[in-house]
C-alpha cells in the first residue's frame, strides 16, 4: 500500500481532516502505529548501485570508439564536452582544476567553504584564463614598485599587466620577461616596462586569424586593443588565440572558459549569488547535503527568481519525489546522492542514503527532461558509463580529482606513499574551518557527516586521468551499441550480477603489482 493511501486509512480510523496531518499522526493509536510498521515489511524496496550491475554488451554498429560522441548540453549555454563535472569540494576544486577540466570540456564547481570575495577571486582567476580577447585586461599603475607587482601577480594568478594611467590611458606593458632577473624590488613598474611606443596595438577587436597573423609577423605575445586616445579597449594575448584552436574547450560566448560555483542555502546565498552572477559565472550549485528540504526548495525559487537567465544546479536528493520537487522549485539541472561519496559518513551517521544507481534512475524519472547529475561513489570509467546508462547526463567527481596536480592543497608523505588529502565538506575540520567563529555551543548541536582528514593516491595531472576516463567510456558507449548518451539511454540493459559475479569482474588468479 502507498503512504498516501495508509493515511487515508488512518484518516478514516480517526475521521480527522485530510490537512491535519499532524493532529492525525499525534491522535493515532497503538493499531494504527501497528499497522504502520508491518506494512514496512512488506514494502522493502530494492536499491542497487554500481557494483551490483554491468551493462549487457549489445550487437554494436560502431566500427570505433572514436565514432562516440560523448558531449551533452546540459543548459542552453552549457553544454559539456566530457560529462564529467568537480565536486565543489575544498579539496577538490580551484580554479586550477576549473580550469583544467574546462579545456578539456568538462566543467569545475568552485567550493564554497571560503568568503564570497575569495569564491570570486577563484571564478575571474578562470574567466581571465583564456579568452579570445579580454575586455578588462589587468593593469596597473606605473609608480607599483616591483614588490607591489610581485604581490599582485600572486593574488590574481597573472604575471603580466598593462601600464595605464588614472584615466586608463596605455603607458606601457609589463611581463615576466621585464622583471625575472630584476633583484632590487623597489624598483618603479614604469623604469622596467617596455613603453607604449615599442608596443604593436590594434584600434579594434580583430578576427582570431588577423591576431594569429599579428603575432607571427610581430613575434609578439600581446595586443593591446587602444582607442584614439590610447585609452585601453582591451587585450589579445598569443596564448589565448592559440588555446581557441582547442576545439573541445568549454567557452562562454566571449571566449572565456566556463566555470561553475557553489553556495548554500543559508545566511549570505543571495549575496554570494549575486556576487557570483556579478562574475559572470556560467552556473550556480545549490549545494546541501538533504536537498528535499523545504529551506531548499525555498531556496531554489528564490535564486531563480532573482537570477532566472543563470543556470541553476540544486542537489542532493536520491529520490523521484526530491527530484519532481526540485525541478518544480525551479532547478535546471538535479544532483543526485545521498552517502555515496568517497569521504560521506551520513549513510553510517544518520542511517539514510540510497544505492547510487537506483538514486540515479529514480532521480531520472523525477526530472523527465532536465538533466540529472550523479554525484558521488564513483571509482572508475565504468562507473561513469553505468551512471550515465542509468539516466544521468554527467557525473560529479570528488575523490577521483583529489589527487591530482590541480586539487588544491600539498602533496604530503603517507605510509610511504605520496597522497594528497581529501577530507569531507560536512566533516568537523570543514565545519571548524568555515566556521572560525562558532561557540563551542554551537559545536554541540554539529552533526559530522564526512571524514575529516582522508588520503587519495597522488595521480599526477588531472589531464592524464580525464584522457583515461575518456577512452575508457567511449568504449563502454561502444559495448551498449550508442553513439551518444541518449542512444545509451535507450539502448543500454543493465545485468544485476552476484558477489561471485563481482569477483570475477575483478582481475583474478593473478599478482598484480
Ligand atoms: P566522491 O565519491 O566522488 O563523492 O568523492 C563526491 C561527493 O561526495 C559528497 N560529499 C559528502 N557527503 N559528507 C557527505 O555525506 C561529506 O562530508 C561530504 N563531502 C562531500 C558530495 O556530494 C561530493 O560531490
Amino acid at each position: 500500500m502507498e503512504s498516501a493511501e495508509l493515511f487515508i486509512h488512518s484518516a478514516n480510523v480517526h475521521g480527522a481532516g485530510a490537512n491535519d496531518r499532524s493532529r492525525l499522526f499525534f491522535d493515532l493509536d497503538i493499531g494504527d502505529i501497528l499497522y504502520f510498521v508491518a506494512q514496512k515489511e512488506h514494502n522493502f524496496k530494492e536499491g542497487l548501485t554500481y557494483d551490483d550491475v554491468l551493462l549487457a554488451p549489445k550487437r554494436s554498429p560502431l566500427h570505433s570508439r572514436k565514432e562516440v560522441d560523448l558531449g551533452i548540453q546540459l543548459s542552453e549555454g552549457l553544454k559539456l564536452n566530457l560529462p564529467i563535472i568537480s565536486a565543489p569540494m575544498d579539496t577538490v576544486t580551484e580554479s586550477a582544476m576549473a580550469i583544467v577540466l574546462a579545456r578539456f570540456g568538462a566543467l569545475g564547481v568552485i567550493h564554497r567553504f571560503n568568503s564570497i570575495e575569495k569564491q570570486i577571486e577563484e571564478v575571474k582567476k578562470v574567466k581571465r584564463m583564456e579568452s579570445y580577447f579580454l575586455e578588462k585586461p589587468l593593469a596597473i599603475n606605473p609608480s607599483f614598485t616591483l614588490k607591489d607587482l610581485l604581490a599582485r601577480a600572486e593574488k590574481v594568478g597573472n604575471s603580466s599587466f598593462l601600464v595605464v594611467d588614472e584615466s586608463n590611458v596605455l603607458l606601457g606593458l609589463i611581463s615576466k620577461r621585464d622583471y625575472i632577473f630584476e633583484s632590487n624590488l623597489n624598483k618603479k613598474v614604469s623604469e622596467l616596462m617596455t613603453p607604449f611606443g615599442k608596443l604593436v596595438c590594434v584600434s579594434e577587436f580583430i578576427s582570431l586569424g588577423e591576431a594569429k597573423e599579428f603575432f607571427r609577423t610581430h613575434k609578439i605575445e600581446k595586443l593591446p586593443v587602444v582607442d584614439k586616445q590610447r585609452k585601453v579597449k582591451g587585450l589579445i594575448t598569443a596564448k589565448d588565440v592559440i588555446q581557441n584552436y582547442n576545439v573541445r574547450a568549454i567557452r562562454d560566448k566571449k571566449g572565456r572558459l566556463l566555470v561553475g560555483a557553489a553556495l548554500g542555502v543559508k545566511d549570505d546565498f543571495l549575496e554570494r549569488a549575486s556576487a557570483l552572477v556579478g562574475a559572470d559565472v556560467d552556473i550556480l550549485a545549490l549545494d546541501i547535503a538533504h536537498g528535499h528540504l523545504e529551506i531548499c526548495l525555498d531556496a531554489t525559487r528564490k535564486i531563480k527568481k532573482a537570477f532566472p537567465q543563470v543556470t541553476l544546479m540544486v542537489g542532493n536528493i536520491a529520490t523521484k519525489e526530491g527530484a519532481q520537487d526540485l525541478k518544480e522549485a525551479g532547478a535546471d539541472i538535479i544532483k543526485v546522492g545521498v552517502g555515496a561519496g568517497a569521504v560521506c559518513t551520513t549513510r553510517i551517521v544518520t542511517g539514510c542514503g540510497m544505492p547510487q544507481l537506483t538514486a540515479v534512475i529514480e532521480a531520472k524519472q523525477g526530472a523527465q527532461d532536465i538533466p540529472v547529475v550523479a554525484d558521488g561513489g564513483i571509482r572508475s570509467s565504468g562507473d561513469m558509463a553505468k551512471a550515465l546508462a542509468a539516466g544521468a547526463s554527467a557525473v560529479m567527481l570528488g575523490s577521483l580529482l583529489a589527487g591530482t596536480d590541480e586539487a588544491p592543497g600539498e602533496l604530503t608523505m603517507w605510509n610511504g606513499r605520496k597522497v594528497k588529502l581529501c577530507r569531507g565538506m560536512a566533516s568537523l575540520a570543514a565545519y571548524k574551518d568555515k566556521n572560525k567563529e562558532v561557540d563551542g555551543q554551537e559545536l554541540e548541536y554539529f552533526t559530522a557527516e564526512g571524514v575529516d582528514q582522508g588520503f587519495v593516491p597522488y595521480k599526477g595531472t588531472a589531464k592524464d586521468l580525464l584522457y583515461s576516463w575518456e577512452r575508457g567510456m567511449k568504449s563502454g558507449f561502444s559495448y551498449c551499441g550508442a553513439r551518444n548518451t541518449r542512444e545509451l539511454w535507450l539502448k543500454s540493459e543493465f545485468i544485476k550480477i552476484t558477489s561471485a559475479g563481482m569477483k570475477e569482474s575483478g582481475p583474478h588468479d593473478v599478482m598484480t603489482a
